[in-house]
């Protein structure tokens, strides 16, 4: 598909109509160097703006806003530039708009266990008018870095460990931000970031440096970003971290060949938070003005919150040290963004039109998310509860957690209009006694609740037992050395679940959990993530019954720290593990096995496969086949189970993972319905990157694996002839 960028950026601006990318061309040639800096200082602001922003708008000398909200605000530094500078360009006002802006959906990591693309796209889309609503065009988001360490508190954002995973979810999350029209009322610009290699930071400490070989790039960090720009994705967000020595922002490999000689990437590039500035921390830079000259010449066309561009490049030009072109062919990029979203013919913001709390259809839908984005880890038949209960004890630090429910970048959510999981048990059962514990405290604290929450477990029919992380434990600059129960969480669970009543634990988290303990211990574990506005109603309905949790993790978790990095798509090594054969890969004192793999979730009700068919089982290189499995609900309730199909090369010139993800499907069956969900396997995923870094398919047998989890499920082979 052309996106509408894509086209205007093709037309010979002499002959395209007006607006059609001539309007760029004509007002660079009129603009002063100061102008032509202005379009690349993207600067952040309180929440009403503020006069330096409308003096520097005024003076055209201000491409871009973050942070500041609201039509008023907004357009008050829109007149200023529109109406008062010279040349009249409209300013780009961005926002992290990452999960919901009003109405919070589940964090990403959340959102992308439901493997649910369309579900996605909608919660971008009603984020994407939300925002709209209150002046806002750009979104940095999707956020789309594979991420393989639970330490990283930036997993949170993103869509988990799996490239084929992530890269449908970023199709998925600039297509609700953008639609096929951009310019179009209710749209945002997308933003896919952190470009690139952020998610490999090493120890998992956010922001460390990252080591990644070529050949991973492109076979795991690549995948979701080129989805995002295949998607039409108008912007590009340049990563802090540096990459083998040299640091994502300064990087012409992965700025330039990469994104815009290879991939033809011709949106624009903003740095990530005063990520030019950081080059001299990187020890690259030796000052401002190097670090101004190696981001922009790299290929970092604006620059968000530091200000080298503006207060370095007038002199770098003069100089003759950075070419006038360079400047220039950024501003091309920034003003054809601003023009392919209409700005130039729409700068203002319906003032009477704000975002105001989520409606009930909004709510409706953030609970639907939210529902659909549960993982039952665990269930020896507690759950779900019946509805008849009439004692209920709800416990734990996190149980009535506005802020847990609503995770890191509520966009512009309000605690007091997040439901929290003891107002969904509430509302659940109304006729029902409800009693309240917290018992210790998230982090910290001392062991004196225990006893009153024991005791409130052993008066009741059912025990909601709340645990997890606190709304800032993860996101940015929230790396977790021990990222397990923080606090004396693990022994409240052991003293509640001592009790014996019918007891299902409830997470709230940003990260995969260490918990093998809890997990040995708890009846029934049901993982909510961070699970937004109507987090507490979504949880109430699975956990009496009227709901079923089909999601599915989309990152591994880790029995042990020591594991870590731990991930499915691992590879075979030369000496796989082989139980009594000491001489092979694994720890003296913990399996190779995670807690809880990859794909992996329960469900009410029980399903199987069969019938795995590879038409045809034989094929040439560079042809195609169908691998089609049937589902059945062999169950007593309606439920939702994720069809995923791996992929493993026997023989390859590099080493292969034991499986990769080529295919998934989400599927609603009722007792004893059956479907039959088929696969496409071409070029595109019985490719990979050879040892010359380029796609390849090599001939070779190919198992194919239909499972509803990255471990086991029914095999088949595939044979790929010269
Ligand atoms: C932050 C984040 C980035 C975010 C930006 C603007 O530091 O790294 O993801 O979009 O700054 O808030």
């Amino acid at each position: 598909m052309r996106t509408l960028l894509a086209l205007l950026l093709a037309a010979a601006p002499a002959a395209a109509a007006p607006g059609a990318g001539a309007r760029a061309e004509s007002l660079l040639r009129r603009m002063t160097l100061s102008e032509k800096l202005g379009q690349l200082q993207q600067l952040g602001g309180p929440v009403g703006g503020g006069p330096e922003l409308v003096e520097l708008a005024a003076e055209g000398r201000l491409g871009s806003t973050l942070n500041v909200r609201g039509a008023k605000a907004l357009n008050a530094i829109q007149r200023a530039a529109v109406e008062r500078s010279r040349l009249k360009i409209p300013v780009l006002f961005g926002f992290d708009v990452i999960h919901g802006y009003r109405t919070v959906f589940p964090i990403p990591l959340g959102l992308a266990s439901s493997w649910d693309p369309a579900l996605v796209e909608r919660a971008a889309r009603l984020s994407a008018r939300e925002a709209y609503a209150d002046g806002l065009r750009w979104t940095f988001s999707p956020m789309v870095d594979v991420a393989r360490d639970p330490r990283w508190g930036r997993v949170a954002e993103g869509a988990g460990e799996d490239p084929f995973l992530g890269a449908a979810l970023a199709r998925a999350y600039v297509r609700g931000y953008q639609t096929s029209d951009p310019s179009a009322p209710g749209t945002l610009a997308a933003c896919a970031k952190h470009w690139v290699g952020y998610g490999a930071a090493e120890g998992g400490r956010d922001y460390n440096t990252t080591e990644i070989s070529e050949r991973t790039l492109r076979q795991v960090y690549f995948p979701p970003f080129k989805a995002a720009l295949d998607a039409g994705a108008l912007t590009f967000m340049s990563a802090f971290n540096d990459l083998d020595g040299v640091p994502a922002s300064e990087n012409r490999f992965t700025l330039n060949e990469v994104l815009r000689r290879e991939w033809g990437f011709r949106g624009f590039v903003v740095s990530d938070w005063d990520a030019v500035a950081q080059l001299i921390a990187h020890g690259v830079a030796a000052d401002g003005a190097q670090a101004a000259r190696e981001a922009l010449t790299a290929g970092v066309d604006m620059e968000m919150d530091s200000r080298l561009y503006g207060a370095h490049l007038p002199a770098l030009v003069k100089a003759g040290r950075v070419p006038l072109r360079t400047v220039d062919e950024a501003v091309l990029r920034v003003l054809r963004v601003k023009e392919a979203l209409g700005l130039f013919a729409h700068p203002y913001a319906d003032e009477t039109a704000a975002a105001g709390p989520p409606d009930a259809a909004a709510r409706a839908q953030a609970r639907e998310a939210a529902v659909r984005s549960l993982v039952l880890l665990k269930n020896d038949g507690t759950l779900p509860f019946p509805k008849t209960v009439r004692r209920v004890a709800v416990i734990g630090p996190l149980a009535d957690d506005a802020a847990a429910v609503l995770g890191s970048w509520r966009g512009d959510g309000r605690d007091s209009e997040a439901v929290t999981i003891l107002d969904g048990v509430r509302a659940a059962l109304p006729g029902a006694a409800v009693s309240v514990a917290t018992g210790v405290a998230v982090t910290g604290g001392t062991d004196a609740g225990i006893a009153a929450a024991a005791a409130a477990a052993k008066d009741a029919d059912a025990v909601i037992l709340v645990l997890g992380e606190s709304g800032d434990m993860s996101g940015e600059a929230s790396s977790r050395a021990h990222p397990d129960l923080p606090g004396r969480q693990l022994v409240l669970a052991e003293a509640v679940l001592a009790e014996g009543r019918p007891t299902a634990v409830v997470l709230l988290n940003g990260r995969p959990l260490i918990v093998p303990e809890l997990a040995a211990r708890a009846p029934a574990l049901l993982e909510a993530w961070q699970p937004g506005t109507e987090g507490g109603d979504a949880v109430a309905d699975a956990l009496f019954g009227d709901a079923d949790p089909g999601g599915k993790l989309t990152m591994t978790f880790p029995r042990a720290l020591g594991q870590v990095p731990l991930y499915y798509d691992h590879k075979n090594t030369g000496r796989p593990f082989e139980a009594g054969n000491h001489y092979t890969s694994k720890y003296l004192d913990e399996s190779n096995d995670p807690l809880f793999p990859f794909g992996w979730g329960l469900s009410y009700t029980t399903f199987a496969l069969r019938d795995l068919r590879l038409a045809p089982a034989r094929i040439r290189r560079g042809g195609r086949t169908t691998a089609s499995v049937t589902v059945t609900n062999t169950g007593a309730r309606a439920g939702d189970e994720v069809v995923q199909l791996y992929l493993h090369r026997t023989a390859s010139s590099v080493t292969p993972p034991v499986r990769q993800l080529e295919g998934f499907s989400r599927v609603s069956l009722k007792p004893g319905e059956s479907r039959t969900v088929s696969f496409p396997l071409g070029p595109k995923e019985l490719g990979f990157v050879g040892v010359d870094e380029k796609w390849t398919v090599e001939p070779g047998r190919v198992e194919v694996f239909a499972s509803t989890c990255s471990v086991g499920g029914l095999e088949a082979g595939l044979s790929v002839a010269p």
